[in-house]
């Protein structure tokens, strides 16, 4: 049926030939001219829906009928899928359900996007029409839909023989220009997840720390500034924790520092744990576990893809991403359990357990930001505890902060983009106590959720500051709404949502 009528629209060939590259091919058109083999309706509890009568009395009623036929409920995310009847040419027509209007909220539309995505992604479907006009506020909604779509569809392809194939979507909506005007910062931002989602899944020796600072440089030609430090320049600083981390490895670790300046403000620092391997060092990771460690610089990956989506928005913040970067290894020079290292900040730390090397890692880069950039509030993102899995499991990050402005508009920015917070105690500092350095870096007892975030707390100063536990959140074996298996990318819409509201 395809080849029947012509398959270009307008508004398609102006998404086509935008720079950025689309997981899927999403337009928006206020009249539909491409020929779709798939028919998307949406049907509300309150059954009010005008567009759905018009499809409905053009098939003289089989729509409804189907409805009925199968006790369709019009649940929230429900599908019913049905071959296309006569008088609506397609090949099938899939009503989704909505519940009711008013509970619509942001995050459920891209979740919805996100499943729609997953209930079409078979071979013979190519060509969506999905038709908005029932949603309240078309155009957002559809742009929200197509969030969720697009976030849905990426995959990590590297070492696939096969790749995925591209599905055309056209949302049929009231106002095609306004509907990209509003998709266009979301799929800004869908670049800067999908950054943090191919570091986050790419393997271990294809990801080191000198790869993932090459990574971060190919963000100049977006006017952010870049710079890496060799371990020699992080000794010279006094780095010493960081420096230690990597010795175990052959290229050692690397401070990767980008800087998007989009205003004159006092500066907001965004600091990430990048450990591209985490074997646990010689107090050696057992188990299966292991194997999923090439996710631990998934807070640097988080951090890189928010400066990411903040330069192609061009967005009015001025942001800097501190990243600290080694591959925890074992090896003749690594660092051997008992051993003792100097901070910048100029604590010593005992090194206890070679495993709990993130919060290493954290406590210089926590200090570079601080010395160099003078930030307002600084957010730390990491995979850093077991703990936090244990306690919260993969659907909430961990947030530790004692300042109640920053947690209230943390969860919320989370709350709307559905990557959700829960707040964790600080406190339990006693519990790094040890007779050989300044502190120890295990608890000695307490959450170690808790006990990780407060030995991160002894390097922010007097500076406004969050941290966000993502261990659990950033590697998914399971696709969930917009989020597929692999990288998730965790934390990049929750930091760029709530960095854009925070534009002056
Ligand atoms: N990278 C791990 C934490 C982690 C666990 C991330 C599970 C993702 C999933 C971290 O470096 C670690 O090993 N933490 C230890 C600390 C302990 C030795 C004090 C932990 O939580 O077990
Ligand atoms: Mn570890
Ligand atoms: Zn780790």
């Amino acid at each position: 049926m395809l080849s029947k009528r012509t398959t270009t629209s307008v508004a398609l060939a102006i998404v086509l030939s935008s720079t950025s590259v689309f997981a899927e091919k999403i337009s928006f058109a206020d009249s539909v001219t491409v020929s779709a083999d798939t028919l998307v309706v949406f049907h509300s509890k309150d059954g009010n829906d005008s567009d759905f009568s018009t499809f409905d009395k053009k098939s003289q009623g089989h729509l409804t009928k189907a409805v009925k036929a199968e006790g369709f409920t019009s649940e929230y995310g429900s599908f019913l899928q049905v071959v296309a009847p006569f008088g609506l040419d397609y090949d099938r027509v899939l009503i989704v359900g909505i519940g009711e209007q008013e509970q619509l909220t942001k995050d459920k539309l891209t979740a919805l996007g996100g499943n729609l995505l997953a209930k079409l992604d078979t071979k013979s479907t190519k060509i969506i029409e999905v038709s908005t006009d029932d949603l309240a506020n078309s155009n957002t909604s559809a742009s929200l839909l197509a969030h969720g779509v697009s976030l849905r569809a990426h995959r990590f392809e590297q070492y696939h023989n096969e790749k995925r194939s591209e599905k055309t979507f056209v949302f049929d909506v009231e106002n095609g220009k306004a509907a990209q005007l509003a998709y266009t910062p979301l799929a800004n931002i869908e670049q800067g997840v999908f950054l943090a989602r191919d570091l986050t899944s790419e393997v271990p020796t294809e990801m080191t720390p000198v790869d993932f600072a090459n990574a971060a440089k190919a963000l100049k030609k977006l006017g952010v500034e870049i710079k890496v430090l060799t371990p020699k320049q992080l000794k010279k600083l006094g780095m010493g924790a960081l420096e230690a981390v990597g010795r175990g490895s052959k290229d050692g670790s690397r401070l990767v520092v980008a800087h998007y300046k989009g205003s004159d403000e006092a500066p907001i620092a965004l600091v990430g744990k990048g450990i591209t391997f985490d074997s646990g060092g010689y107090s050696i990771k057992t188990g299966a576990s292991i194997a999923r460690m090439k996710s631990d610089m998934a807070g640097a990956a988080a951090v890189l893809g928010t400066i990411k989506a903040l330069a192609l928005n061009e967005s009015k913040v001025n942001v800097v991403a501190v990243m600290g970067m080694a591959a925890n290894m074992v090896s003749q020079f690594s660092i051997a359990p008992g051993d003792v290292v100097t901070t910048a900040e100029g604590l010593t730390v005992e090194v206890v357990n070679t495993d709990a090397e993130g919060r290493l890692v954290l406590s210089d880069a926590l200090w570079y930001a601080r010395e160099f950039y003078k930030p307002e509030i600084m957010v730390d993102v990491a995979t850093l505890t077991g703990s936090k899995v244990r306690a919260l499991g993969d659907r909430y990050a961990g947030l530790f902060s004692d300042d109640e402005a920053l947690v209230t508009e943390l969860t919320f920015a989370g709350k709307q983009v559905n990557e959700n917070l829960w707040r964790l105690p600080l406190g339990y500092k006693d519990m790094l106590e040890t007779d050989i350095a300044d502190l120890q870096n295990t608890g000695t007892g307490g959450p170690g959720a808790t006990t990780a975030a407060s030995f991160l707390q002894q390097f922010v100063g007097d500076v406004r500051w969050a941290h966000l536990d993502i261990a659990g959140n950033a590697l998914s074996s399971k696709a969930k709404n917009e989020v597929p298996t692999g990288g998730t990318g965790f934390g990049v819409r929750l930091l760029s949502q709530w960095l854009m509201t925070r534009e002056k």
